[in-house]
């Protein structure tokens, strides 16, 4: 399920999964994969399953066949830890570069990955930030507009509460600005910080159109 939506005349469609499909450039704009998160776990002696990399690649691949875009932009913490090339399975290497297979993929720097090593085992461009269009994509929303441009940012993961019948129901979700588009984070071991959070209080004005991601479809609030 996807919600349709135009900036700067172009239309933007928002996908239940948290990816941002924009037709015009036929890109398809993702973040905060944290791939490897689970090996980084073990390594601290927190044992977790590691099937999130199986899972992201999985819907990440859902996103391909849905879409099939000639670019994927990744928006940083593609991957957990700058060794995560070193520590993962190359099985999960190998499945990755299928997916990206005829496809131009860009990984912008994220604070997690800006040092990756290896990273000659992905095929990927690998990129500070990009600008496209009227378009800027990079990892950490920045605290001006850059020359009107309209930017997409990941980093902060965040999240909506909603109460219903008295509970509080906790999901991923899109802050939607005049001139800004914050994702979710897509990785499958990835947590989020609330919207309502100090954090981000500082950060987003007013007002903003929050995208949640439902289980299969998308709420606006
Ligand atoms: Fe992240």
């Amino acid at each position: 399920m996807n919600i349709v939506k135009k900036k700067k005349n172009y239309t933007l469609v928002f996908d239940s999964s948290g990816s941002i499909f924009i037709p015009k450039f036929s890109i398809l704009v993702i973040s905060d994969l944290h791939i490897g998160k689970s090996y980084s776990f073990a390594k601290h002696g927190n044992f977790l399953p590691p099937y999130d990399i199986d899972d992201t690649i999985e819907r990440i691949k859902f996103n391909i066949n849905l879409y099939n875009p000639k670019k994927i932009i990744s928006l940083g913490d593609s991957f957990h830890e700058n060794s995560t090339l070193k520590v993962i399975n190359n099985s999960h290497i190998k499945k990755i570069n299928k997916i990206f297979k005829n496809i131009e993929v860009y990984l912008i720097d994220g604070n997690h990955d800006a040092e990756l090593k290896f990273k000659e085992k992905i095929n990927a461009f690998f990129k500070e930030s990009l600008k496209l269009g009227n378009f800027n994509f990079k990892h950490i929303k920045d605290t001006q507009n850059v020359n009107n441009l309209f930017e997409f940012s990941g980093h902060f993961h965040p999240k909506v509460t909603i109460r219903f019948n008295k509970v509080r129901y906790s999901f991923k979700c899109f802050v939607l600005g005049e001139n800004f588009c914050i994702l979710p984070s897509f990785g499958t071991f990835t947590g989020g910080l609330n919207i309502n959070s100090n954090v981000l209080k500082k950060i987003l004005p007013k007002k903003k159109t929050i995208i949640a991601l439902g289980k299969s479809k998308l709420i606006e609030i």
